[in-house]
This record gives structure tokens, sequence and C-alpha cells, in this order.
């Protein structure tokens, strides 16, 4: 895995962006996975601003969603279509009828599941996977005990992703306790992963998944086993990762072709 270090989220995300920019301008209809939470939301406003200066056309991109709570339709302020289209969508030019994101009302969750794992397949796969991790070692929704091989499928959040994610609700009764996540292997198939993580309450989570054992006790280990997976993370993010001077020194040393 390539770990970055950077000074601020600001710097990774605009390092993020590059990157993603970069696949689009170089494949126009790129097929990109997108993530929710805070930690990404800098970095869709570098790819809105890029669009605003002409400098990013997104017209031909498709977009698949890694998770949805169940029970929020696309119009409740706290689904992740709604985060979507306020954060993102709104401000791009992506067509449409070329955005997917789990369906939290869908009456039938497995036969949903399993259309959202063949949209996937039909667009060609995804090409860059945007990811968070949660303070817990989630990835999507993949919770602790998730199959390093699961699939597009419902899943029951832990108490610590309902208090986590508590504060963009009223309460923490508020948070669903289901929701539709893209699997640990959905995720692994992407063809590039980008993961970002800011702060101290991810330090920990940060260090498993790099340096740990791969495990589904953190899913987020099973990316060791990507081919093509970037991590971007600040200082007190990286704080706990032991090899994090090798980490500086690789980036330091990078060949000049490699550089975003
Ligand atoms: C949620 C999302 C994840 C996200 C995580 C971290 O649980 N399903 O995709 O990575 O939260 O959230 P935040 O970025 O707000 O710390």
């Amino acid at each position: 895995m390539e770990v970055i270090i950077t000074a601020s989220p600001v710097e990774a995300s605009a390092q993020a962006a590059r990157i993603a920019a970069g696949v689009v301008r170089a494949k126009p209809g790129a097929v990109l996975g997108l993530a929710t939470g805070s930690t990404p939301l800098r970095f869709y406003d570098e790819l809105a601003g890029m669009h605003a200066r002409g400098k990013l056309d997104l017209a031909q991109v498709t977009t698949f969603n890694l998770d949805e709570y169940t029970g929020l339709g696309p119009q409740h302020p706290q689904s992740y279509a709604w985060f979507m289209r306020e954060h993102f969508f709104s401000r791009v030019n992506i067509a449409p009828e070329r955005i997917h994101i789990p369906d939290g009302l869908a009456r039938d969750i497995p036969a949903h599941c399993a259309e959202y794992e063949a949209a996937i397949r039909a667009a060609g796969g995804i090409d860059l996977q945007l990811l968070g991790v949660g303070s817990d070692g989630h990835i999507g929704f993949n919770e602790p005990s998730s199959s390093l091989g699961s699939r597009t499928r419902l899943k029951t959040l832990n108490e610590r992703t309902i208090r986590d994610n508590a504060r963009f609700f009223a309460s923490p009764e508020e948070v669903p306790r289901h929701v539709i996540t893209m699997g640990v292997g959905t995720i692994l198939e992407a063809r590039r992963c980008l993961v970002l993580a800011f702060g101290e309450a991810k330090a920990a989570a940060v260090a498993a998944m790099v340096e740990g054992p791969v495990t589904a006790d953190v899913p987020a280990s099973a990316l060791q086993f990507h081919a093509s997976c970037t991590l971007i993370v600040d200082e007190p993010a990286a704080s706990r990762l032991k090899r994090a001077e090798y980490y500086r020194w690789v980036y330091h040393n990078k060949p000049e072709w490699q550089r975003v």
C-alpha cells in the first residue's frame, strides 16, 4: 500500500482530487466509486472547483456510491443520496442516469444488492474507489467481522458506528440500524483504491489497516491485498504508524514519473 503523509486534510484532499482528475482525464468515461462522511468533503470541493474553472469534465463519468442507510429515501437529509447531491452532484456535470447509490427504500434488498453488483459489472467495473475509514476499521459500512470476500448486502451497524454517526442525526436513536453496503470483495475489485483518513480518532484504525494483520476484525486491512491502493493521511491520523519515516522517505524519493 502506498502511504502518503501530508501536512493537512486540505493538502491531502487536493492531492486526492488530482489523482481522481487524472483518472478521468485519462479515461473520460471512467467509473468512480464514491464515499460519504466528513472525510471526503474537501475532496468533493476540490473536484467541484476544478469543474467550475473548466478544468474537469465529468459528463461521461459513471458513479457508484459505497453505501446507504435503509429506511431513508433520497429526500431524507441524512440519506447518503442527499449528502451526495448536496456536496457533489449538484456542483458538477455527472449525468443523473449514470449516478448509482444503493436504494435505502428497496423492498427486496437481496435482489437490489444483486442488481447493484450487476450494474457495476455492466459499467465495466470501478476504475477508482474512494474510501474513508471508520474509527473501528470499517470501509463502506463493512463492520468488523465482515467477510473479506463479502459482496453488496444488508449489514447491521455496531454501536460504535452508530455513536460516531449520531452527530448527523438529532439523536443516536434516529441512526438507522441497517445499511446496504458494497462488500469488502466488491471494493477489492476496483482497479485502484484511494483511502483518506484525517485526525487522531483514525490513528489506531489507520495503523491496523496498514501495518496490522489482515483480519476481518479490521475490514480495511483487506486493502493490503489490493495491487493499487493509495492511502493519504494527515499527521494526526499517521501518528501511530510504526513505519511513518519509511513512508515519508519513499514519497520523497519517488521517481518523477510516479508523481501526481
Ligand atoms: C461512514 C461511512 C464510511 C466512512 C465512515 C467514516 O460510516 N459509511 O464510508 O468512511 O463513515 O466517516 P467520517 O469520514 O465522517 O469519519
